[in-house]
């Protein structure tokens, strides 16, 4: 398994104040900011575009990890990654193995990774199996995407074995991050399962000392993964 990594996401925070809650991160020892950009069609929300990664861009050094909830994510790739996106994860749901191929190409050529998300009830797509080496981060999510807040969905536990176990019989270095509802008392059972990156929006925001939270968090999951 990598190394455990915390990833606060910031939709969870005052929206008015981003710049805020990637500084939280940076205090808390974050590794990577989490930022959820949603275009009202692949999920009933709508969050915030390019202009606000780049706008955020100069307030740390962490990893952007860019989960891109959009039904097109071909037309804002290169926005993303000139905006300062250092990880763009997609959808399996709106992919399939060419446009994936596509968005590999524009990607890697500016040398940042491609990430791929599932939705809780979407197994991993075959051409998604074939393509695993091209994949750094494989994003689990375990409730709806939309919003920040919700419970996590455990009957997505046993697909999260499945695709960190294929990872490993693989021998690769893919990142199995988790993504919705990750909390002090789940975290233990998401890492003994094989999520090694670990997205908190209400599990760090909401907390009293979101600060603090982020260090909690992160002492329970090397727990987990000792243990
Ligand atoms: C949901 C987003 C998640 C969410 C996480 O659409 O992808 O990243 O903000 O927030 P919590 O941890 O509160 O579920
Ligand atoms: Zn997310």
């Amino acid at each position: 398994m990598n190394e455990i990594r915390i990833a606060p996401s910031i939709l969870a925070w005052n929206l008015g104040n981003l710049g805020e809650a990637v500084r939280i991160s940076v205090e808390g020892g974050a590794d990577q900011v989490h930022l959820d950009v949603i275009d009202g069609h692949f999920a009933p929300n709508i969050t915030f575009g390019p202009g606000t990664v780049k706008a955020l861009r100069p307030l740390c050094d962490l990893k952007f990890d860019t989960h891109l909830m959009i039904e097109n994510p071909m037309q804002y790739a290169e926005k993303f990654l000139e905006a300062g996106s250092d990880l763009l994860t997609c959808h399996a749901e709106v992919l399939d193995g060419r446009s994936f191929d596509q968005l590999y190409g524009v990607v890697n050529g500016r040398k940042k990774e491609l990430g791929l998300a599932l939705k809780p009830g979407t197994p991993l797509p075959t051409w998604a199996e074939s393509r695993l080496d091209k994949i750094s981060t494989l994003l689990v999510m375990t409730v709806n995407p939309g919003f920040s807040g919700q419970t996590m969905d455990m009957s997505v536990m046993p697909k999260l074995k499945e695709v960190s176990s294929l990872v490993s019989a693989r021998g690769l270095g893919t990142d199995i991050e988790v993504d919705g509802g990750v909390e002090p008392d789940n975290v233990h059972r998401v890492v003994k399962c094989g999520g090694n990156v670990l997205v908190a929006g209400a599990g760090v925001y909401s907390k009293r000392d979101p600060v603090k939270a982020i260090s909690a968090l992160r002492e329970k999951a090397e727990k987990a993964k000792l243990g």
